[in-house]
């Protein structure tokens, strides 16, 4: 073994090591950052190690570093003005284009070496059965993965909708000829120990991501955008297999199970099994006309009296939901809950595990205003609260406090676990008007009796709710 590949396994190590930190480190919130930076250092010294293992063999010629170098400056550049441009609202398209891009770069690194066997790791004696088999999962998931999200970031974007016929069962029919017609060209691909089968297997595969996210809507993205990040790892863990990189592998195996992992806990949120994700057909696209039916009897107030309710509250709880991402109202948020905490009153955050529009959403947006970590409050913990909670106040959620997930058999959110804030004594729901949320579909909330809607965009509403505050003279004793 050479100096070089030592080198090589050691800081392969290292990276896989910080990539499980880092992985860990991300499931709190206050780690999150470090984590995010100590997993981009891994993966920076993974490139490192393979950049040293090309050094030190000369199966790589000059040319190949102008695409190496090439490759890296378009990319980084890319990745740089993306992440600098990208507004928190649409991060969740963001995470899909990134799921999409690591689903399309397995899929090319396998086409690379199936076109051109001598440059995976065949010719270092992995038996050709176990090569065919890499290429073929690299294929067909990466290429599921790509084309699957950028369907995805479609949906999220609003630039697609699912057509009619891919809510009837023929959709079953169109993806299960389409799995069957992968399945054959993979068949061929393996048999032929070369490259036969290799493009019916790429358009096959393609054309099922297309088949499979396309007909999944509403409430159910947040579960895809998780399973196509799971996606991606397997992708890329098959791509490792393929070029013989152990890194890959493990760096894949990784992610593909975290996704999994995440995926579970999004489908426990919702109350649905992934198969009924999956197959159970597009959600949103499901509300029936009756759902948007016109409301009745709603109530509405301006943020004065809502300031005056909250004077006299001993316990308030918000509730975050996309609106308020949307509106960026979560510093002034933040302010609003100082003023109350000075006056006494007890402040909380409900946080549903798919407000927003990504795993996490609300937890980021509030981090992001400083708002402490321990008045973040999951969805279990606080609903036997809100009978003891004097008023909450609802920040552009909709789907996450619908009454109707738990009483309406019909709603195509029944099931899905919410917010019982309609037990507090008082509720105020901030919106701009009586749109529907993600799921499109009417809220039996805004017509309860103990619920007041305060109109207009979350930042002008909570930056008038503060001035109000002050001028009642609350929380003066700190702030004033
Ligand atoms: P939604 O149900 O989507 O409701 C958001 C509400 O915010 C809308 O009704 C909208 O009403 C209001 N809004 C928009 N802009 C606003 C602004 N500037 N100021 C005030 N209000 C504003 O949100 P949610 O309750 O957070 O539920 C999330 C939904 O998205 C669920 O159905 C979930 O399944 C789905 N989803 C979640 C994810 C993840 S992973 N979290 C990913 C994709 C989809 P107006 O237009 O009337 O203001």
């Amino acid at each position: 073994m050479t100096a070089a590949v030592v080198i090589k396994y050691a800081i392969e190590l290292v990276a896989v090591l910080l990539l499980a930190l880092g992985i860990k480190g991300l499931s709190k919130v206050r780690s999150a950052r470090a984590a995010n930076q100590i997993a981009a250092v891994a993966l920076a010294l993974a490139v490192l190690g393979v950049l040293i293992n090309f050094l030190s063999t000369s199966g790589i010629d000059a040319s190949a570093w102008l695409w190496i170098i090439g490759g890296t400056v378009v990319g980084g550049l890319l990745g740089a003005i993306t992440s600098q441009r990208v507004p928190m609202t649409a991060m969740p398209e963001t995470v899909a284009l990134f799921n999409g891009c690591g689903g399309m770069s397995s899929l090319l690194v396998a086409l690379g070496v199936a076109l051109d066997p001598l440059a995976g790791s065949d010719g270092e004696g992995t038996g050709a059965l176990v090569a065919g088999i890499s290429i073929v999962v690299s294929v067909f998931v990466g290429a599921i993965t790509f084309s699957g999200s950028v369907v995805a970031m479609g949906k999220l974007q609003g630039w697609l909708d699912t057509p009619a016929w891919m809510q009837s069962k023929l959709r079953h029919v169109i993806n299960i000829g389409l799995a069957a017609f992968s399945l054959v060209a993979a068949i061929a691909l393996i048999a032929s120990g070369g490259d036969q089968g290799l493009w019916l297997l790429v358009i096959g595969s393609s054309l099922l991501g297309i088949g499979v996210t396309l007909s999944i809507g509403g409430a159910d993205m947040p579960v895809v955008i998780s399973l196509l990040n799971s996606y991606s790892g397997v992708a890329a863990a098959a791509a490792g297999f393929v070029v013989g990189s152990q890194m890959l592998i493990v760096a894949g195996a990784m992610v593909g199970a975290a996704g999994l992992i995440l995926t579970q806990v999004m489908c426990n949120a919702m109350n649905r099994s992934l198969v009924n994700v999956l197959f159970g057909g597009a959600l949103g696209a499901s509300a029936s006309a009756a759902d948007q039916g016109e409301y009745q009897g709603i109530t509405s107030c301006s943020a004065e009296e809502c300031a005056l309710t909250l004077e006299t509250a001993q316990r308030v709880v918000f509730v975050p939901g996309y609106g308020l991402a949307v509106a960026q109202a979560q510093h002034i948020l933040r302010e609003v809950a100082e003023l109350l905490e000075a006056q006494g009153i007890d402040v909380a955050y409900a946080i549903h595990p798919v407000a927003g529009r990504m795993p996490g959403h609300m937890n980021v947006l509030l981090a992001e205003a400083d708002v402490p970590y321990e008045q973040l409050i999951e969805m279990e913990t606080i609903n036997p609260e809100f009978p003891r909670t004097d008023v909450v106040i609802v920040l552009g959620a909709n789907d996450v406090v619908n009454p109707q997930a738990r009483n309406d058999s019909t709603s195509p959110l029944y099931g899905m676990p919410v917010l019982n804030v309609e037990e507090a004594t008082t509720v105020f729901v901030v919106k701009r008007g009586l749109s529907a949320g993600y799921a499109g579909i009417k809220n039996s909330l805004f017509e309860r009796p103990n619920t007041s809607m305060v109109f207009g965009d979350a930042k002008k509403v909570l930056s008038g709710l503060a001035q109000e505050l002050r001028e009642l003279g609350v929380g003066k004793a700190k702030v004033g």
